[in-house]
């Protein structure tokens, strides 16, 4: 029998200075199939149009309407309510600037971290020639570049991030990988010495504490985790070049300290 659903939504107006940050309660009668995302327009369509809320495709792509349910980041248009409790508490995804009651600005943040790592191929090429032939690409290598082009940007996995909740300035596991994803293309002709001034530091791979949460909140399912690995074992590989002797190095690098199909 369907359920009816209590949820204590978090209101606040930042815009607003006699808005105060509270907690309010909306009752929703569950039916079959019911994700998050029905219950919270049905509230804004029914109860209060004031309600805060983004989305965009309802359909796990754009990454719009991810926020804290129940204590975890995730996609309200993903999460069924019959997987949650009959009572939810909701609040915005911390970290990222609040627009108000549920919706946050991720977007200027990952346009900031973007810039900042440089997230584009760094071509050899002077000038785009549309006639030019395509490039071929190895298809193992196309598909394990296309693995980590998933990311719909939605902020879960830094709103799960203890290292960016302690440090504003970390890049958080999702700049990582896309650094991995650029590392990986053969069209990216950056070196690793230029790899390493973007990631080797403690906004990078040395601030990230390992604790996974990132992944485990990934709606999309990314292995942040192997790439956070990788590229923090190849970083402090480089780190230490002149320092250790060239064959360890090799035989390190050997053992899969690198990704397969990454550029010597
Ligand atoms: S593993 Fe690293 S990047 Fe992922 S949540 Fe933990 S500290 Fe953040
Ligand atoms: S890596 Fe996953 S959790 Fe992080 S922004 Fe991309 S899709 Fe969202
Ligand atoms: S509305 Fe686009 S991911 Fe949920």
């Amino acid at each position: 029998m369907n359920r009816m659903l209590t949820l204590n939504i978090f209101r606040y107006n930042p815009l607003d200075p006699d808005s105060q940050p509270r907690m309010q309660t909306f009752t929703v009668q569950e039916y079959d199939s019911m994700t998050l995302f029905i219950a919270l327009t049905q509230i804004r369509d029914e109860k209060d149009p004031t309600l805060k809320v983004d989305f965009c495709c309802r359909a796990g792509i754009c990454g719009s309407c991810a926020m804290v349910i129940n204590g975890r980041p995730g996609l309200a248009c993903h999460t069924q309510t019959k997987d949650l409790p009959a009572e939810i508490t909701l609040h915005p995804l911390p970290f990222f600037q609040l627009l108000g009651d549920l919706s946050v600005d991720t977007g200027s943040w990952f346009r900031k971290t973007g810039l900042q790592i440089e997230a584009w191929c760094h071509s050899d090429d002077k000038a785009f020639d549309p006639t030019a032939d395509e490039m071929r690409m190895d298809n193992d290598l196309a598909n394990e570049i296309f693995e980590l082009d998933r990311c719909i940007e939605c902020g879960c996995c830094v709103a799960a991030c203890g290292t960016a909740r302690m440090r504003t300035d970390f890049l958080g596991a999702v700049s990582i990988m896309r650094v991995a994803r650029f590392y990986l293309d053969p069209r990216d002709k950056r070196s690793e010495d230029d790899y390493y001034d973007v990631i080797g530091n403690d906004q990078g791979v040395f601030g990230c504490m390992g604790l996974l949460a990132c992944e485990d909140v990934c709606p999309k399912g990314i292995p942040l985790q192997d790439q956070l690995g990788i590229m923090r074992r190849m970083m402090a590989m480089h780190s230490v070049k002149g320092v250790l002797p060239r064959p360890l190095i090799e035989t390190i690098k050997k053992k899969g300290c690198c990704h397969a199909h990454a550029q010597s």
